[in-house]
Formats: C-alpha cells, sequence, structure tokens
C-alpha cells in the first residue's frame, strides 16, 4: 500500500491529500514526517484572513475565512507559502502591505527542512521564528511534548501562535524575544532550525546546539533576496559548526538581517554617463540563471555588499542593476536580445568589473552548485568554502 495512504486511514481534505501524493515521490515528504502531515493540518494554525500566493498568476491574494470559507481551505491545504502578517503588524485592511513580515511557509519546503533536520522522539529541538506555530507543532508531533522550544520576535505573532499550539493540544514552549540569541534559559538542543533568513549564522545558535547536533537555515550573502538552505553539524568539542549548502529557497529574513531598501534615485540622479560596449555573455548567463539559479549564489560569495536586481525589458532590452550597499557606486548593463551588453558603471567600486570576475571565477570552477559550497562557524566568525573547508571562497 502506498505509505500516504497508510497514513491517512482518515481521509484528507481533497488538495492536501493531492499535496501529500506529490511530496513524497518528490523525496520531500518522508516516511517519518508522514503522520505528522497527516495529523497535525496547516490551516489549524491560520488566521482567519491570509495572504497566500497563487502560484498561476503569480499574486498574493487575500482570502477571508468568513468571506469564502471554501477557497480559504483550499489554500491553507495548498503547496504555496500564506503571508500572515505585513509590515510587522503596521499594516491593516485587506489589500497587501508592503513587506511581509511573517507567514506560513509552503509545505514542501517546511518537510525539506524538517528532513534535513533529523529529527527523533526526544530530540530536544529550537525553532527560530514561530509564525504560526505550524512547525513548531509538526515538530513537536515528532519529537514529542515539551521537546520544541520556539522563538518570536514579534509580541502578537508570539501571542497568536501560542494560542492555536494550545487549542490544537500540541505542549510547545513559544519565547516572545530575539532568536539571534537562541534560547538561553532552555538550552541546549540536540537540533536548531531557522524559518527566517539569516546574513550570518549567530555563534549562540552553535553554543546552544550539544555536539553532533544539527543546525539548519536559510543563508544568504544578500546579493538577491533569495538564500540557499545550509546543514550544519556542531562538532565534537563544540568550538564550530560546519556543513554544505543544500539548495535554494526563499525566507522572510531574521529582523536583524533585512536589508534597507534600494533608493535607485539615490544611486542614480540621471544616466549620463558614456556606455561602453561589450560582450554579452556575462551579462546573458546572469539574465537566463534566474534568481533561484547557483550562479547569483557564487556572486553574492564573491562581490559583497552589493545587490542585484534585474529590471522589466524595456524596447527589447533587459536592464541589469547593481548596487553597492558600502557606498553609492553602481552598475547597469542593458542586454539586448542577449547578444550585445551596454555596461554603465559609476563611483569608487567598478561593480560590473568585480560581477564580471565573479563570473568568471565560478566558470574556473566548473559552474559549481550549491551542493559544492559550504560553511564554517565559529566564535570569531564565519566562511563560506568551496569543495572542502581549506579553500575558502
Ligand atoms: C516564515 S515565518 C516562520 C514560519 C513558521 N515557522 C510557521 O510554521 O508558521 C518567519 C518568522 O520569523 C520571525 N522572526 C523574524 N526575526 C526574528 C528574530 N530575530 N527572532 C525570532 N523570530 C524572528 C518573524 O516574525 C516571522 O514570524
Amino acid at each position: 500500500m502506498n505509505p500516504m495512504k497508510e497514513a491517512e486511514q482518515k481521509a484528507l481534505p481533497a488538495t492536501r491529500q493531492q499535496v501529500g501524493f506529490a511530496l513524497v515521490p518528490a523525496g520531500v515528504l518522508t516516511s517519518e514526517w508522514l503522520n505528522a502531515y497527516a495529523l497535525v493540518p496547516r490551516r489549524a494554525f491560520l488566521p482567519d484572513d491570509i495572504w497566500p500566493f497563487d502560484m498561476r498568476t503569480g499574486q498574493t491574494v487575500h482570502v477571508s475565512r468568513a468571506v469564502d470559507g471554501r477557497r480559504w481551505q483550499e489554500y491553507a491545504d495548498a503547496d504555496v507559502p500564506i503571508v500572515t502578517q505585513w509590515d510587522d503588524g503596521g499594516h491593516q485592511g485587506p489589500q497587501p502591505g508592503r513587506l511581509p513580515t511573517s507567514s506560513a511557509s509552503m509545505p514542501s519546503v517546511v518537510f525539506r527542512m524538517l528532513d534535513l533536520l533529523t529529527v527523533d522522539e526526544g530530540s530536544r529541538v529550537l525553532e527560530i521564528g514561530t509564525g504560526t506555530g505550524w512547525n513548531a507543532a509538526l515538530l513537536a508531533h515528532r519529537a514529542g511534548d515539551d521537546n520544541v522550544v520556539s522563538v518570536e520576535v514579534d509580541a502578537a505573532v508570539a501571542g497568536r501562535a501560542r494560542g492555536a499550539l494550545d487549542r490544537f493540544g500540541a505542549l510547545v514552549e513559544v519565547v516572545h524575544g530575539d532568536g539571534a540569541r537562541g534560547a538561553p534559559g532552555h538550552a541546549p538542543f540536540d537540533r536548531t532550525v531557522a524559518t527566517c533568513g539569516v546574513r550570518e549564522i549567530p555563534f549562540a545558535w552553535v553554543a546552544r546546539t550539544r555536539p553532533l547536533g544539527v543546525i539548519v537555515a536559510p543563508w544568504g550573502a544578500g546579493f538577491t533576496g533569495e538564500d540557499a538552505l545550509v546543514r550544519l553539524q556542531v562538532h565534537k568539542g563544540g568550538e564550530i559548526a560546519q556543513g554544505g549548502f543544500v539548495g535554494p529557497v526563499e525566507f522572510m529574513k531574521l529582523r536583524a538581517h533585512r536589508a534597507a531598501p534600494i533608493d535607485h534615485e539615490a544611486y542614480v540622479p540621471l544616466l549620463d554617463l558614456p556606455a561602453v560596449e561589450e560582450s554579452a555573455e556575462a551579462a546573458s548567463e546572469i539574465a537566463s540563471g534566474g534568481r533561484f539559479g547557483p550562479l547569483v549564489f557564487a556572486l553574492g560569495l564573491r562581490v559583497p555588499d552589493c545587490t542585484f536586481s534585474a529590471a522589466e525589458e524595456r524596447d527589447g532590452a533587459q536592464p541589469l542593476w547593481f548596487y553597492s550597499r558600502s557606498d553609492r557606486s553602481w552598475a547597469c548593463v542593458f542586454l539586448r536580445e542577449g547578444r550585445s551588453a551596454r555596461v554603465w558603471q559609476h563611483g569608487p567600486r567598478r561593480l560590473w568589473d568585480e560581477v564580471r570576475a565573479g563570473h568568471a571565477w565560478w566558470c574556473a570552477q566548473g559552474r559549481p552548485e550549491w551542493s559544492r559550497f559550504g560553511l564554517t562557524v565559529g566564535a570569531a566568525g564565519e566562511y563560506v568554502w568551496l569543495d572542502e573547508p581549506g579553500r575558502p571562497v
């Protein structure tokens, strides 16, 4: 019998069953997590007003349970991320706000991370970013009552999660505070999982995770808004944690690691510089590699303090913008049908030269995917390496 069917003696709603059937063969929902998937539904943790991302239209939509309960339930069970708070609670009303600040992650991402975390019954688990409380309840289902501590920085979000966890009957300790510090009063943990993206792994997570324990987190250099999942193991002596990157993922960031929005006008008052024509090779590979490609991940490592954004196509040209975060240098590349590149760069940093050198480095290393990169975190800081810790990037 199909393992999914076995776990579901009680029939699941159609959407949730379909999602489950798709996640099992994709290798995302493993046998260890089937019962939790079947018995801990995401909808038990969602508020009445939700903003799911509609995959068909590429839009974030507002759905009210009171107005359209059936649609609410379909989204709740679907494999889509659902925003549950905008602008740190400062935004009211049905329209999406400026910045999504709390959400229930999409089930395929949740179970991919849980699988990487390798949780057993009795594991002591720390979660950073309680959000709705769904992931904490899944963890509690697997690790057992009173074994999960979840830290949430937003008081209102933490309060709602506590209520949902209580109603569901999951015994999770929700701590209101800054998860970057771990949960000092509750350490040590066997597993630490962050459900918000970080620019660097706080050493407190290493210090509060037992030797040989595991840390899973979305990590990104800030070149784009996307992150890569990293799975670290704490060394025997507990002084460092080290491990490999797994693949791309997108998460809202730990509050203190949010990037300030780029004010384009402040960087580029007027585009009145002469342009330089050059080969389109690097620019077209960056444009076609997409936001989730390994090239932008590698560029983030090789071109620090730089943010990249691909603007809308205009007059048959794709503009690629690069903004320095360490000063007001910028570069712009207009890529015409992938054949020619017209380049402007301004400021003390020659940003396009840096990006082109980063692209050449990535090509020379054999165009590595995430799995060839790894991260070492110690009390003095962290560094990314290629293939082995002795080869820092
Ligand atoms: C993607 S949501 C978490 C999803 C959640 N695990 C769930 O199952 O619904 C990210 C959460 O991280 C929280 N967060 C951001 N910075 C934080 C910090 N410094 N400490 C703790 N939580 C933080 C946000 O408030 C938000 O609720």
